[in-house]
């Protein structure tokens, strides 16, 4: 399904983006040496509800060659150390219109990573500078992957960037890292969330072990499902799960087990690879373009 927004709900699409942006800000002051997960998680995510939206997904804090999709279990004890490179990915939903975006933050001792985080917000910027309806998404892949290697790393090439719709975050179409000679073209009315990821490995990811985040797979909902009444088909943590029914693990357990949820992958490069990402969400408009995150 293509991300076009309605012209009615575009304000709830930039309320979305104003308390994404503010939630992703919450989550970095947060962040540092000796802190859980749980809690930076916990925290944020409770202040986007405090602001009247959900959660569009749980919050990733994914670290160093993790790219994406970790976010802490029900009782975590994780907590980050100094010189953890951890990318930030959160967003809010407002009546399923979305958010989503990113940064990327150094635990403790700043400066070892900068550049590589650098690279991916200017990637970003370049190409937002260069949206507009008839902008073809390769066009976007090529000042992504050429700004990205000028400062000497390289584009994850199997991530990128997409289309949101309407409790659907990711949508069509795929906005590349590098120019994948795709013929998509952006048009007006397009709600879409461009990610830049940098690494200093070999720029492909590959999937690790679960990182607590699932989905209800398939289109066959059954609305007396806790899963679908409390989340409807936006993915949702194990730890959201249990907070609003009892023994939800054997619960969410069965779901997995008759592949009626599935559960999200840690998506990471190469041992000793690190990890760069940053994100914004974009409305496409005939006479301007908004980035709702900003
Ligand atoms: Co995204």
């Amino acid at each position: 399904m293509v991300s076009e927004i309605p012209e009615d709900a575009i304000s709830k699409f930039i309320e979305a983006g104003k308390i994404g942006k503010l939630a992703l800000e919450k989550a970095i002051s947060e962040i540092g040496p000796g802190v859980s997960f749980l809690s930076v998680a916990e925290k944020t995510e409770a202040l986007i509800r405090e602001m009247g939206a959900k959660p569009s997904f749980p919050i990733n804090l994914s670290i160093n060659n993790e790219a994406a999709h970790f976010t802490p279990s029900p009782n975590d004890k994780k907590t980050f150390s100094t010189g953890d490179l951890v990318k930030v990915d959160i967003g809010a939903s407002v009546d399923g219109y979305l958010s989503d975006n990113a940064a990327t933050v150094e635990v403790g001792e700043k400066g070892k990573n900068s550049d590589l985080i650098d690279s991916t917000r200017e990637a970003l910027n370049k190409a937002i500078s260069i949206l507009r309806p008839g902008t073809m998404v390769r066009d976007l892949g090529s000042v992504i992957g050429e700004t990205i290697t000028s400062h000497g790393f390289r584009p994850v090439k199997n991530l990128g960037g997409h289309g949101i719709g309407r409790y659907d975050l990711h949508s069509s179409p795929f906005i590349p890292n590098y120019d994948d000679q795709n013929g998509n073209v952006l048009k007006s009315g397009y709600g879409i969330a461009i990610e830049p990821f940098a690494s200093t490995g070999i720029g492909m990811i590959h999937n690790g072990p679960g990182g607590n985040i699932f989905i209800l797979s398939g289109t066959k909902t059954n609305p007396e499902d806790p899963i679908y009444k409390n989340f409807n088909t936006i993915p949702f943590a194990s730890r959201w799960l249990s907070s609003v029914m009892p023994d939800s693990s054997s619960y969410l357990h069965s779901m997995v087990k008759t592949r009626q949820v599935s559960e999200f992958a840690i998506l990471k490069e190469h041992r000793g690879a690190m990890i760069a990402q940053s994100e914004h969400t974009i409305l496409i408009l005939k006479d301007k373009v908004i980035v709702t995150t900003k």
